[in-house]
């Protein structure tokens, strides 16, 4: 913190970098400093800035697990308005969520154009705590407020100009002046919290009627302080969101949002590399399927010029989008910097295709697979010069789904490794770094659960019971609903593929082959799991699907039992989590945190509830080891790893995924 004098105006800066995120020490220094200047007894005004390039972005989240240290930003933010002179908050960079509630506690807010400002609180699972939703609500009127409160979006300099949450946009050059200029001319205060007390907001059910139809509690609560707290005295208002602020703080949910954000820090680093990389500005895509057109249209829509190969031309049909250039001839990437091939998941189609492509891209081109299940060593042996390749895993939809996972081979080079990472980043997407494995990190935990989900219907459940037990644990749609959707072809091809190396000692359930062998693929097909009548939003129940597995099971020998939704649950979790501990046993995954990332960024698994090895770490020893044993039994030759599960003890390797978690 430092502290300047221009005549009788002081300048206070924040300086904590990297971004002056709130923590004690910040807190600490800068009511020190406002108690100093406000000693000063020629004082006329305060300018309060950063000396970095950011005002003040958000709360240090790794206080938040235990109580806050003092002086916290209420009290921080009631010194300010005590203050009998007027207080200008000179903005920069990022002003988030303390950022901007203590901006909103400054009698004027000056802004350069870049700046972005918001309450990112929400996507915490917790409410602004610091007078936020009172005081935006008295300055921008509670329709803005609730907005900004309940969506956590940034708005940019002219936005939050015409909002009236900034007074002014000043260039970077000037900005500092315009604030010592205004705080010395504005004369007084202006305390938003003075603003009395108004008569209750009329539109409340309407505003509330906004939200998402799937929202979490903590958004819902923002949205009434804003409400409620522009008819309560602000001292009222104050107390009752500081309330709900220490309440949700310390939730299992926001525990749970936190830790994923940390689990994405550690994964960005980990990414993190030193080597030079080229820069990436034509790419090109192998492949106008399902993935390569939705490939193509992410990096078009991102900027980079694109090209698009596909050896049929109704594939490259689909491409609508003018600013991609489509061809059947592979010499269009001649020039790219980076081609990532999305053709068929077959090794010697892929071999044929690298061949032909390393004798036309420049040398120091990189090439990539969206391969989903092969193996990238043995993919790469059709190169020369392995060290330019890697796999750079997407998933469907590759515009929308945020997982991309970055997998090197065995020769990948430190270079393409890095440039991979930082095309991923640069797309948007959440990189999570995975080894070679079947399946990676996310497909493969999620084969463990739709695998236990047959196991379960062969035991007894119906589809629709297994569905309803998981969307009831949080999933937005059940195994059987998900299957349906994405199409039941993709993982036919791969159990006939790898057939003929199955363990025949293994489980198999062939409910989903005679689906399949019977034209049933899925939703595109009009008929998988369910039926999908003309006009139906969602599958219903067949009486063929019924008694198509009321012949699976009896051909199985299994009498059908009923199963109640806690065991689904368990059983579908405790898969999940088997999944989890054998990737992370086998070194393709990491670290525990990149699991639950792939999981819930990739597998639309709850966020709320941290992963699936989160969620597993909470519940009690004697339920995640009857989780553990129920999975052990429905297949002891696979899970085997398990056993120790049904003998009343944690198996070696689940705990090692647990103890990662406390790092
Ligand atoms: P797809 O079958 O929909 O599309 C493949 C396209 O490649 C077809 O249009 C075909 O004409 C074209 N093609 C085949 N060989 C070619 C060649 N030598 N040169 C030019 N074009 C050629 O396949 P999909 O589903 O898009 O999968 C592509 C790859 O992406 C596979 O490796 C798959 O494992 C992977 N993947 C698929 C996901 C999915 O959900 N469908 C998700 C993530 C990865």
């Amino acid at each position: 913190m430092t502290i300047e004098r221009h005549d009788h105006i002081a300048v206070v800066s924040i300086d904590h970098p990297p971004v002056n995120a709130g923590t004690a020490k910040q807190r600490g220094a800068l009511l020190d400093a406002i108690t100093t200047v406000g000693a000063w007894p020629d004082l006329s005004g305060v300018v309060v800035t950063t000396a970095g390039k950011h005002f003040y972005a958000g709360s240090d989240l790794k206080e938040f697990d235990g109580p806050l240290a003092e002086p916290q930003l209420p009290s921080v933010i009631a010194a300010v308005e005590a203050l009998d002179v007027p207080v200008v908050a000179a903005l920069r960079g990022l002003a988030l969520g303390g950022g901007l509630e203590f901006a909103l506690g400054c009698d004027a807010r000056v802004a350069t154009p870049e700046v972005q400002l918001g309450f990112p609180e929400v996507g915490f699972g917790i409410v602004p705590g610091a007078g936020g939703t009172v005081r935006s609500a008295r300055l921008i009127g509670v329709e803005a407020a609730f907005d900004l409160v309940t969506t956590g979006r940034r708005v940019t300099a002219s936005e939050a100009c015409s909002l009236g949450l900034v007074d002014e946009i000043v260039a970077e050059s000037a900005l500092l002046e315009r604030a010592i200029t205004l705080a010395g001319s504005l004369g007084e205060k202006r305390r938003l919290v003075e603003i009395g007390a108004e008569t209750p907001f009329p539109g409340r059910d309407e505003l509330l009627g906004r939200l998402p139809r799937r929202h979490r509690p903590n958004v819902r609560l923002g949205g009434e302080l804003v409400i409620s707290g522009i008819a309560l005295s602000a001292s009222e208002a104050l107390t009752a969101e500081r309330e709900r602020f220490d309440e949700l703080r310390v939730s299992d949910e926001s525990n749970s949002l936190r830790y994923l954000f940390f689990a994405r820090q550690s994964a960005a680093k980990a990414l993190r590399s030193r080597a030079a990389t080229t820069p990436i500005k034509r790419v090109g895509v192998i492949g106008a399927g399902t993935m390569g057109a939705g490939l193509a249209q992410l990096f078009a829509d991102k900027g980079y010029e694109t090209v698009v190969v596909d050896g049929h031309p109704d594939a490259l049909a689909r491409i609508t989008d003018d600013a991609i250039l489509t061809s059947t001839a592979l010499d269009v990437c001649a020039d790219c910097d980076l081609v990532i091939e999305a053709v068929y998941e077959d090794m010697q189609v892929k071999h044929d295709l690298l061949r032909e492509l390393e004798g036309l891209v420049r040398p120091d081109a990189i090439l990539a697979t969206n391969t989903s299940y092969l193996d990238i060593n043995e993919m790469a042996t059709a190169l020369s010069d392995p060290s330019r390749f890697g796999g750079l895993h997407f998933f469907n939809p590759p515009q929308r789904n945020k997982l991309v996972e970055v997998i090197p081979g065995a020769a990948t080079s430190e270079q393409t490794r890095a440039a991979l990472g930082e095309l991923a980043t640069a797309l948007g997407k959440i990189a999570v770094p995975s080894g070679i494995g079947d399946g990676f990190i996310g497909n493969r935990v999620y084969a463990d659960y739709r695998t236990q989900a047959e196991f379960l219907v062969e035991d007894g459940a119906s589809p629709a019971e297994v569905d309803r037990a998981m969307e009831l644990f949080g999933m937005a749609m059940g195994p059987f609903s998900v299957a349906d959707m994405s199409g039941l072809d993709i993982a036919w091809s791969r159990r006939k593929r790898l057939a003929s190396s199955r363990d025949p000692r293994l489980r198999y359930v062939s409910i989903a082959d005679r689906l399949c062998e019977t034209g049933r693929l899925g939703k595109k097909a009009g008929a998988g799991w369910y039926a999908y009548p003309e006009g139906a939003r969602r599958g219903v129940e067949d009486p063929t699907v019924v008694d198509l597995i009321d012949r699976c099971r009896a051909e199985a020998g299994v009498t059908p039992r009923s199963i109640d939704v806690s065991e689904i649950q368990r059983r579908l979790h405790g898969a999940m989590v088997a999944g989890a501990a054998a990737v992370l046993d086998s070194g393709v995954a990491e670290r525990t945190g990149d699991i639950d990332l792939a999981l819930t960024e990739g597998f639309a698994f709850p966020r709320h509830l941290g992963g699936p090895v989160k969620a597993f770490s909470r519940m009690t020893e004697d339920d995640q080891l009857s989780a553990l044993a129920a999975v052990y039994c429905s297949d002891p030759i696979a899970y085997t790893a398990l056993a120790d599960s049904s003998r009343g003890e944690m198996p070696p390797l689940v705990q090692r995924l647990l103890n990662g978690l406390a790092k």
